[in-house]
């Protein structure tokens, strides 16, 4: 095989076999089909797009690329989350112990990530003494001990991916939804999952801009699933303001103990009634979705959800006691409200604004070594339809710096108001089963 051939087999068309795919993502991972071939083959995949069946192959030779978790060893179907990621994201946080509590063992990898606060793995850290980093046993170990263990990336998943990622970022060849799919999709296959709950942004602050989009990618996310034997479904949900109030990572660690105590934001708690039903209901502890999503409503009320974060959180080494004393989170030196400058209704928040002014603050990183400040972020107090007052906070800055007059500024341009009552967005447009 040669990779000029396929390149120009993709360019031209046509459909690549398994044994072609795998040559490709082989020699690639290995050096031997060099950055520009395969800048080449990733653009020619843009244009011509990838067969379903082109896609699942592609997916499963990018998950071979590399070392694969087994989680054999752990009884019961692992089910796994993903979210395209967006501003206020916690929901890993919330929906990882409210459904181990009803036996659905969660196994979780999960990143640090760049961008407008860390990710779970970050936020995890901000509770004292918690440990992201648990040799292969004891992982497993945690799992069937108490059906829920949290750890970072560790060993070599899909170098594949990785690289390839590396080069679309510079090559205009991100914006592929099989290649999107398929790196996503590599991910979890990689990371031992049985079963997939897909979260799909979509909105200003989502990576896929529009419903017609985030559809897209989802339905071929779900259609990957079915052709490798992984259940998957999707959820769409909306990116078009910040997901709960909290943005930084202690202060989102803190929302989502609210939420798990039944006190948090009504949008973050619903996401995660939603996306914890699908995982319930594919992990085989309810018959449908509905009787999941009873089982977790009973599980929030009677606290057994937040029974088990206390446990999950003590079994890496965490400090429990944040649960109910979450001063012990890392606090910031200062706080600023920002007030209202007239009355009115939020119109709308753009989440990228939200998320710029978290980074500055110093909640994430712009780069991958840069350092990061747990404490810090910002707490929305108004959503888009909410009324306000003049005078009245916006939001409120959580700082260790007193020069926050960008970040203000930056924060009143991220909002608009009307004179006249605003409907509240949808949360979740769509739902995309097997
Ligand atoms: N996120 C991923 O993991 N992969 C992509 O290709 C795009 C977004």
């Amino acid at each position: 095989m040669r990779m000029i051939d396929l390149i120009k087999k993709k360019r031209d068309g046509g459909e690549l076999s398994k044994a072609e795919i795998e040559f490709i993502v082989q020699g690639f991972t290995t050096g031997e089909i060099p950055d520009y071939q395969m800048s080449a083959f990733a653009m020619a995949v843009l244009f011509r797009g990838m067969t379903p069946v082109e896609r699942a192959h592609l997916t499963l030779a990018m998950a071979a690329s590399g070392d694969q978790l087994d989680l054999s060893s752990i009884d019961g179907v692992k089910v796994d989350k993903h979210s395209t990621g967006g501003v206020g994201d916690k929901t890993t946080l919330v929906l990882a112990p409210m459904v181990a509590s009803l036996g659905v063992p969660v196994a979780k990898m999960s990143g640090r990530g760049l961008g407008h606060t860390g990710g779970t793995i970050d936020k995890l850290e901000s509770i004292p003494g918690f440990q992201v980093e648990l040799e292969e046993h004891q992982f497993i170990e945690l799992v069937n001990r108490n059906k829920i263990a949290v750890v970072g990336q560790s060993g070599n998943l899909t170098p594949a991916d990785k690289k390839l990622y590396a080069l679309r970022d510079v090559t205009a060849t991100v914006d592929s939804i099989p290649l999107i799919a398929s790196s996503i999709m590599s991910k979890k296959i990689a990371s031992g999952a049985d079963a997939i709950v897909l979260d799909v942004k979509t909105g200003n602050g989502a990576f896929m801009k529009t419903l017609d989009q985030a559809l897209e990618l989802a339905r071929a996310m779900v259609d990957i699933g079915k052709l490798i034997g992984r259940r998957t479904m999707a959820v769409i949900s909306d990116m078009n303001q910040p997901l709960g109030n909290a943005v930084g990572n202690a202060l989102e660690v803190r929302e989502a103990i609210d939420t798990l105590k039944g006190q948090g934001p009504a949008d973050v708690y619903e996401l995660c009634l939603t996306l914890g039903s699908y995982m319930v209901y594919l992990g085989k502890m309810a018959a449908s979705p509905e009787e999941a999503r009873s089982q977790l409503e009973e599980a929030i009320a009677s606290r057994k959800a937040l029974e088990t974060f206390r446990t999950f959180v003590a079994a890496q080494g965490g400090d429990p006691t944040v649960v109910d004393e979450p001063g012990k989170l890392p606090t910031a030196r200062f706080t600023f409200d920002i007030p209202a400058k007239e009355d009115g209704f939020v119109a709308g928040i753009r989440a990228e604004d939200i998320g710029t002014a978290a980074m500055i603050l110093g909640a994430g990183r712009a780069t991958k070594d840069s350092p990061i400040d747990l404490a810090v972020g910002l707490v929305l107090h108004k959503k888009i339809g909410d009324r306000i007052s003049k005078g009245e906070p916006l939001a409120t800055l959580h700082s260790n710096r007193e020069d926050v007059e960008e970040i203000r500024e930056r924060v009143y341009a991220a909002y608009s108001f009307k004179k006249e009552p605003v409907h509240r967005p949808t949360l979740i447009y769509e739902t995309i089963r097997e």
